[in-house]
């Protein structure tokens, strides 16, 4: 097809407000799916994304569609992650498109994250063509939400198509639009390739698969290709579309979408946001625009059992294959043995990891809370980062501590302003502006230091809010503050994994609950386990977990073997997820108290 017949557009939505469904209408009404091939949802397909309702890793679709003026049109839908870890890869697959269907729930609302990558659309020049969606719903109010996408973003909304995903309406008119209302991509296939990477997978037999947008030029089957920003080299062995399922073919051209295979090891030798050009022929400059994945969040990762080291050092490398945003390195920890030190985008990329470590390669793993990275600045205004709290210079070798802070916008119903605030100001939050928009709705934005947002922020403000309030975080920059470390000890041992920094003003009373958490969450051994927390040498608060009661002991010595069976299998199932520190067993829950202390 002529480059003026083709159209690149993704689908932004909030959660929940009905991407997948819509894409599946979509392929389904242009035949690309047939019906009986229609899985619920084709677009996301690892398993993790669908059992959590969300869309972590972006694909492609080419359809064909036959427009009502009689021609004959390529669309290609590049899929985005819905979630704000992954907002390089959301801006990425947006680049590669012209144009972006805007889909707002029409009995909700617009909410935090989508006005977050529709600022990224419009960033960009993609024209945005809103879509109000479930307008079965008997709760819909499309003017009403139509209403607040024109004041919130200022977008024209007099184009606007409503719309069911769930019943089939106004799909045909959605179609129309792309066609009519998203531009064709430029016609460049006369200048030296430059391909937009936007999505990687590795595949076992085929190593990594790579898709791309093709920005300028045109590639072939069998062409010897360069990553501009890695700078390795590669043969194309195998060149496709993506119809959803691979296709192959033996050229694709400027404005086209599709995919290459070519013996690349790792993902992280064709990074999201890299440019492919020819190796012969090579363009002049990679497409702009190129970042590298920042880890913002990490956390130490032990096995429950150290025999289980090598393999949890396996499985990480093969993760890693597939993720070039996890970061990982060994660490030793006095407490708890061998593991690693690992960092993530953001809490929904650790949780996510975490899972697939456990579930994917049958590790029993001990997950210590998480921590940002911290700039300290010694006094020979040397400055050093760091990632993990127990690695804190002492106060007499350090100047000062500065932290990240984040940019927060939260869209709640009004009536929830209050209790948020609260929240905010209770996490050091400077406020920094407030907006009503339509009927009770109101945007909050605040600065906040990301370690008061990687902490339980987002369920509590879920619950505060029941539900209704959404959020969007960016980073903002480093600042200074009077930090300290607050060191646990257990049984007279510090243990570093459970070591953590906080505000000077709010050190004793984390202590002090934190303290009286680690009382609960340990369950009682044949001694009294004193559990102290200090500051430097200073013990701030301390707590004893009473010896087991001596007659339970006692019956137990007293030979009723099926007593003690049934003692020992109790003991057995409560050493799940247990380390042992000293003689002492810490539960999982244990490391991630600090994580819930209000
Ligand atoms: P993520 O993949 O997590 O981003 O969610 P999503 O935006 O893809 O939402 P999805 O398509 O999974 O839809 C969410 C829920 O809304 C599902 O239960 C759908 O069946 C339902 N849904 C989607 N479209 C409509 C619609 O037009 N009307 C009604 N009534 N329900 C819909």
């Amino acid at each position: 097809v002529p480059v003026s017949r083709i159209r690149n557009f993704s689908i932004i939505a909030h959660i929940d407000h009905g991407k997948s469904t819509l894409a599946d209408r979509l392929l389904q009404t242009t035949g690309t799916v047939s019906d009986r091939d229609m899985k619920q949802q084709f677009l996301d397909n690892m398993d993790l994304e669908r059992e959590r309702g969300i869309t972590i890793k972006l694909q492609a679709a080419r359809m064909n569609y036959t427009a009502s003026d009689g021609e004959k049109y390529v669309l290609n839908l590049i899929d985005t992650p819905g979630h704000v870890d992954f907002s390089y890869e959301v801006s990425r697959s947006l680049v590669a498109c012209e144009g972006a269907l805007l889909v707002v729930d029409a009995s909700q609302g617009v909410e935090a994250q989508t006005l977050a990558n529709v600022y990224l659309a419009l960033e960009h020049n993609l024209e945005i063509i809103p879509v109000l969606n479930k307008i079965d719903l008997p709760g819909a109010e499309p003017e009403r939400v139509i209403a607040e996408v024109e004041e919130i973003i200022g977008l024209d909304c007099s184009q606007a198509v409503r719309a069911s995903a769930k019943e089939g309406i106004g799909i045909d008119e959605i179609l129309e639009s792309i066609v009519h209302l998203v531009p064709p991509p430029q016609d460049t296939v006369n200048e030296p390739l430059r391909a937009l990477i936007f999505d990687s997978y590795y595949d076992s037999y085929r190593g990594v698969i790579v898709y791309f947008r093709v920005v300028d030029g045109k590639v072939k089957k069998g062409d010897r290709i360069r990553l501009m920003v890695t700078g390795k080299e590669y043969e194309i062995d195998e060149l496709g579309i993506l119809s959803p399922t691979q296709i192959q073919v033996d050229e694709l051209h400027a404005g086209e979408v599709g995919y290459l295979g070519a013996a690349i090891k790792a993902v992280e030798d064709a990074r999201v946001g890299d440019t492919i050009t020819l190796a012969y022929k090579p363009a002049a400059s990679a497409l702009p625009g190129y970042a590298e994945a920042k880890p913002m969040v990490f956390c130490g990762l032990f096995p429950t059992d150290a025999a289980q080291y090598p393999d949890l050092r396996e499985a990480l490398d093969k993760l890693k294959l597939n993720d070039a945003a996890l970061n990982y390195e060994p660490e030793n920890s006095s407490a708890m043995g061998f593991g690693f030190r690992c960092g993530f985008l953001g809490l929904l990329h650790m949780e996510i990891v975490q899972e697939r470590l456990e579930r994917e390669y049958n590790l029993d793993l001990i997950v210590t809370a998480p921590s940002v990275v911290y700039q300290i600045t010694t006094l020979d205004q040397e400055k050093i980062f760091i990632d993990n709290p127990s690695k804190l210079p002492e106060p007499q070798y350090r100047e000062s501590i500065a932290e990240p802070y984040v940019k927060v916008e939260i869209i709640t119903p009004e009536s929830f302003v209050g209790t948020l605030m609260e929240l905010c100001q209770n996490r050091r939050g400077i406020f920094k502006d407030m907006k009503y928009l339509t009927q009770g709705r109101t945007t909050l934005t605040y600065e906040l230091p990301l370690a008061e947002v990687v902490t339980d922020f987002f369920d509590q403000m879920k619950s505060r809010s029941r539900g209704y309030a959404s959020m969007e975080y960016h980073l903002l920059e480093y600042r200074e503050n009077p930090l300290v470390k607050l060191d646990i000890m257990i049984n007279g041992d510090p243990v570093d994994a459970l070591a953590t920094i906080t505000h000077r003003d709010k050190a004793y009373n984390v202590g002090r609950v934190l303290v009286e958490k680690l009382k609960e969450l340990i369950p009682r051994h044949q001694f009294k386990i004193p559990i102290q927390a200090s500051i430097g040498s200073r013990i701030i608060a301390s707590e004893n977990i009473p010896a087991l009661r001596k007659d339970v002991l006692a019956k137990c010595y007293g030979g009723d073997i099926s007593r003690k069976k049934k003692l020992l299998k109790k003991q057995a199932k409560g050493k799940k997820r247990m380390k042992s520190i000293g003689t002492v067993d810490v539960p999982q829950s244990a490391f991630m108290a600090v994580l819930r202390l209000d």
